[in-house]
């Protein structure tokens, strides 16, 4: 039999419940994702936010990712646009059982990206306010950001622009998703040449209430970037390349 205190013994000490980062639930989730295979052990974080944690994790040698929304700083104001009109997600009352939902969002959009064969990580499992993924990066490392890559390391913008407005189209045609917060944030840089794009909570479904506003939103974003490399794009002609004709 397994005393208690040894059970938590993968738990950094600053990730224990003394250390008042994770609440009582959310340790006892996080416990069973490792007795139930998913992960084996938990290590440092990569990023902290307002509204989710995500750490690096493991699973014998393969490393993964931990996402943990936040239960008590998640605005539902900001995120009910997002959840609206969407068939698939309840509208709930309790903060805990939207931040549930949202973190089964962002799992169910991967999951429809990634099968699309769109680069983004590969989700394995949503429990409560806990998402585990694959790792983007190498070993144990994660890819940077694109916003923290200065602008004159990026050898071929035009390049890079062309895959990601790739990457707009066929996450719309493919996976019938629009990003809503595609940004150089959310953009991770594996290679030099070699974009992922993460944070899939907020993604909608194609046909749903305000996806055109996000898409239109989302090419803003991709035209202000590349701005930055003198390249100049239109955003009719954008929309048109990612949507076809019919928008
Ligand atoms: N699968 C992953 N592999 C490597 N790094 C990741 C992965 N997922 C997230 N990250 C890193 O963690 C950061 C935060 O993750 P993410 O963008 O999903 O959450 P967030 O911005 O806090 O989300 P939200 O906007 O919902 O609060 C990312 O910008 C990225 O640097
Ligand atoms: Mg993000």
């Amino acid at each position: 039999m397994v005393k208690k205190h040894e059970r938590r013994s993968h738990l950094k000490p600053e990730q224990k419940l003394e250390g008042g980062v994770f609440d009582v639930q959310t340790l006892v989730a996080l416990r069973k994702l490792m007795k139930t295979g998913f992960i084996d052990k938990l290590d440092g974080p990569i990023a902290t936010g307002k509204e989710a944690d995500v750490f690096l994790a493991r699973l014998k040698d393969e490393p993964r990712v931990v996402k943990i929304f936040r239960i008590e700083t998640t605005s539902f104001k900001n995120i009910l646009p997002y959840i609206q009109g969407d068939p698939r997600f309840r509208i709930r009352r309790k903060r805990h059982e939207i931040v549930f939902e949202w973190a089964k969002k962002e799992f169910r959009n991967l999951e429809r990206a990634h099968y699309a064969g769109l680069k983004v990580p590969k989700p394995y499992k949503v429990m409560r306010n806990i998402l585990i993924m694959s790792l983007i990066g190498t070993d144990s490392t994660p890819a940077p950001q694109l916003n923290t890559i200065p602008t004159g390391e990026i050898k071929n913008p035009k390049k890079l622009a062309k895959d990601l407005l790739e990457f707009l189209k066929q996450l719309h045609k493919k996976a019938g998703l629009v990003h809503a917060d595609f940004s150089e944030f959310n953009i991770l840089m594996k290679s030099a040449g070699e974009p992922y794009v993460v944070d899939f909570a907020q993604a909608v479904l194609t046909d749903s209430r305000n996806a055109k506003d996000f898409l239109g939103r989302d090419v803003e974003n991709y035209i202000r970037y590349f701005a930055k490399y003198k390249l100049d794009f239109d955003k009719e002609k954008v929309l048109k390349e990612i949507i076809g004709e019919n928008h």
